[in-house]
C-alpha cells in the first residue's frame, strides 16, 4: 500500500487505470468505513482511500478542531484490507487557491443542512474534488450518512460524472448504535444512552410497516421520547426515499432520518421502511 499526500503523485501513480475504486473518507476509520474497503475490494481494480478532515464542511463551532486525526492506524487498518493507495492531502493541496467555488446541491439547507448551515456545500465541493483527482470508475459511500449520499448521487447524475455511485448498508455495533468517528466524543453513560435513537427508528418503521400514515405523530413521539432522556433533537423526519421530500399520501418507500444531541456530540441515523401495496 502507497501512502500519497500531493495530487502530482496521485496522478502519476494511477495514470491510465480505468477500474479505480474510491472510499473517501476523513480517516478516524472503523469497521463502517473497513466495510466499504472490502466491498469495493472485491471489484478487482485498484483501490483508492482518502482521509482528509474537510474544513468545508465543518460549521463555526463544529468539531473541525477536535475531529479525530489517526493516520497511522488508519494505514494500518486499510492496508489489512487490501487498500492499494491512500490518499492524505494537506490543506494546501486540497485548496491551493485563494477562492473556492462552492457547489451548492439541492437538498442542501433541509434535514441536517438545517442546522449545518455550509455543510452540504462543503462536502459536495471537496467530494467533486476528490473525483477529479482521483478520476474513479466507481466510489461508494455510506447509508449512514443517507442525505450526504443522496446528493452525492445527486452531483453525479447533475454534472454528468463517469462513476458509478455504490451504497453500503451501515455497520452497528451489538446494541444498534451506528459506528461512527463521533462516538468516541461519547462518555460512558452518554454511549449506553446512545442507542436509543436506533430503537425509536425500529420502532417508528414498525408503526409505519403496521400501516400507520401519521407520520408527524410519529415525529413528535420520538423527538419526545428522545427529549425527555436528556437529548436535543435536531430532526426526526419521514421522508420519501426518491427525492428526501415529504412523502405524498402514496408514497411506499420511506425513510425516516433523524439527528440528536447527546451532550456536545451529534449523533445522526436513519431506517428505511417500506409499506406493502
Ligand atoms: P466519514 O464520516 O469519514 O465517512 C466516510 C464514509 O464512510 C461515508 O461514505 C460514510 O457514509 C461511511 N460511513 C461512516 N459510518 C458508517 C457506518 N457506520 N456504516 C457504513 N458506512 C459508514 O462522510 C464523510 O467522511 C465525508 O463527508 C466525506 C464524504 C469523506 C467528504 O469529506
Amino acid at each position: 500500500m502507497r501512502l500519497i499526500h500531493s495530487l502530482a503523485e496521485l496522478r502519476a501513480t494511477l495514470a491510465g487505470e480505468r477500474d479505480t475504486a474510491f472510499v473517501p473518507t476523513m480517516g478516524n476509520l472503523h469497521a463502517g468505513h473497513i466495510g466499504l474497503v472490502e466491498q469495493v475490494k472485491a471489484l478487482g481494480g485498484p483501490v483508492v482511500a482518502s482521509i482528509f478532515v474537510n474544513p468545508l464542511q465543518f460549521g463555526a463551532g463544529e468539531d473541525f478542531q477536535r475531529y479525530p486525526r489517526t493516520l497511522p492506524a488508519d494505514c494500518e487498518q486499510l492496508e489489512a484490507a487490501g487498500c492499494d493507495i491512500v490518499f492524505a492531502p494537506d490543506v494546501h493541496e486540497m485548496y491551493p487557491e485563494a477562492q473556492t467555488f462552492h457547489v451548492l446541491p439541492p437538498l442542501a439547507d433541509q434535514l441536517c443542512g438545517a442546522f449545518r448551515p455550509g455543510h452540504f456545500s462543503g462536502v459536495a465541493t471537496v467530494v467533486l474534488k476528490l473525483f477529479n483527482m482521483v478520476r474513479p470508475a466507481t466510489a461508494i459511500f455510506g447509508k449512514k450518512d443517507y442525505q450526504q449520499l443522496f446528493i452525492l448521487k445527486g452531483l453525479a447524475r447533475q454534472f454528468n460524472l463517469p462513476i458509478r455511485i455504490l451504497e453500503a448498508a451501515t455497520a452497528r455495533a451489538p446494541d444498534g448504535l451506528a459506528l461512527s468517528s463521533r462516538n468516541g466524543y461519547l462518555g460512558a453513560a452518554e454511549r449506553a444512552e446512545a442507542p436509543r435513537l436506533f430503537r425509536l427508528l425500529t420502532e417508528a418503521a414498525a408503526a409505519i410497516a403496521a400501516g400507520s400514515r401519521d407520520f408527524a405523530g410519529l415525529e413528535r413521539a420520538a423527538s419526545a421520547d428522545l427529549a425527555a432522556h436528556g437529548w436535543r433533537v435536531d430532526y426526526v423526519s419521514v421522508r420519501a426515499q426518491a427525492t428526501l421530500l415529504a412523502p405524498a399520501t402514496d408514497c411506499r418507500d420511506l425513510v425516516i432520518l433523524a439527528a440528536a444531541r447527546l451532550g456536545s456530540t451529534r449523533l445522526i441515523d436513519n431506517l428505511e421502511v417500506s409499506t406493502a401495496a
